[in-house]
């Protein structure tokens, strides 16, 4: 079986399309365009990535369909029903709407069985583009949705390399959006036993990194300059490490990093040692928690996923500590990618529902 899967919940506007043959995974394209303007801000702004994501969705699918050898050019007449009917799929996205029209009406249907795309949790308006791209290609090509969770795709692209993985498994999703801890009884079972009260992982290093005047995003700028110092003098807090939860917090390390910048000589050693400190102070919380609650729910496995889990730092020392297997995808699949997306399709493959049920879910949680 063909899937065709989109992913917009964020400020990266992917298309992939995944084959899958007696279970076994292939990957016919995997296109993933980083809007590149939110490093002006420090930040991802909703209106603005939604902009993006209309402006480089048909060239990111028609890519994706061309490196998978699926792209067939024919001029194609759409009915006027049909036009009517995309418009108001799209009434919403008017500058997708053109473009989506014109690519129809230049290409043939493609051979794919299902199209997949991500329906939440994500920033609103950033899923509704690409649930209404969904949409849309379902309603004139003929192809069942199956909608996605992405927080599932960032635990599920581990079975791309890993298709024997023993359960009960612990999750540890760490993106830009969100830390969580997940109980993994198999595919499909989920239950959040803990996660951030305020920011993300990915967050605080994105925060972190624009006090220090770094750039967006922050994780892998953090990364390099702490690859290059052995030590630091600095110490910040480690929040909620001794908390007899799951939880997480974040915003407290960012604050003390506030207030070190404020009082202090922004050089390049400073940037340096606070760089080393802030990563180690991140990755101290996350690896305490998850160790713990893989040991408290007997699990067999620790599975990373999403943006902060392609730390290479982050993963050695899961690795070294943890007395299970620790799984993490490729740095390619750990950040947001469409591929993913296909992958949850492929195991979801019975759920296919009809265009017009298909919604966006910003809130959208696993396990519920
Ligand atoms: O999963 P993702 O691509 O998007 C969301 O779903 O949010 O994660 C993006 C986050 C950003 O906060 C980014 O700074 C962080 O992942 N990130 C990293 C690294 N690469 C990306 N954080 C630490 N180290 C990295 N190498
Ligand atoms: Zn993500």
């Amino acid at each position: 079986m063909k899937i065709l899967a989109i992913e917009t919940s964020c400020d990266d506007t992917a298309v992939a399309i995944l084959e899958e043959k007696k279970g076994k995974f292939k990957m016919l394209s995997n296109v993933v365009s980083s809007q590149t303007i939110h490093q002006n801000y420090g930040g991802v702004f909703p209106m603005m990535a939604k902009r993006e994501h209309q402006a480089n969705l048909v060239p990111v699918l028609m890519r994706a369909l061309k490196q998978a050898e699926l792209e067939k050019s024919k001029s194609k007449t759409l009915n006027p029903k049909q036009i009517q009917n995309l418009k108001k799929i799209l009434e919403k996205e008017s500058e997708l709407y053109e473009k989506l029209l014109k690519f129809l009406q230049m290409h043939e249907k493609p051979k794919v069985d299902a199209i997949a795309v991500t329906h939440g949790p994500g920033l609103e308006p950033c899923l509704w583009v690409g649930v209404n791209l969904a949409r849309a290609l379902s309603y004139i090509w003929n192809i069942p949705l199956i909608p996605v969770n992405h927080i599932e795709a960032h635990i599920l692209v581990n079975f791309l390399e890993n298709p024997k993985i023993k359960f009960p498994a612990l999750c540890l999703v760490v993106s830009g959006g969100h830390t969580q801890l997940i109980l993994m009884k198999k595919i499909g079972s989920y239950k959040i036993i803990g996660e951030t009260r305020d920011d993300a992982a990915g967050e605080c290093f994105d925060k972190c990194a624009k006090i220090l005047g770094l750039g967006y995003p922050g994780g892998p700028i953090i990364f390099k300059i702490a690859s290059k110092i052995k030590e630091s003098n600095i110490k910040l807090p480690r929040p909620m490490i001794n908390s007899k939860d799951y939880d997480f917090s974040f915003s407290g390390l960012k604050t003390a990093v506030l207030y070190k910048v404020r009082d202090a000589k922004v050089d390049e050693k400073f940037v340096g040692e606070m760089s080393i400190e802030i990563q180690q102070a991140i990755i101290d919380v996350l690896l305490k928690k998850t160790l713990q609650a893989a040991k408290d729910f007997k699990a067999k496995t620790i599975i990373l996923g999403g943006g902060v889990s392609a730390n290479q730092k982050l993963r050695k020392q899961f690795t070294k500590k943890s007395d299970i297997q620790v799984i993490f995808p490729d740095p390619k699949f750990s950040t947001d990618n469409a591929l993913m997306i296909a992958i949850v399709a492929y195991f979801n493959r019975t759920r296919k529902k009809r265009w017009q049920s298909v919604k966006a879910n910003a809130n959208l949680r696993v396990g519920s």
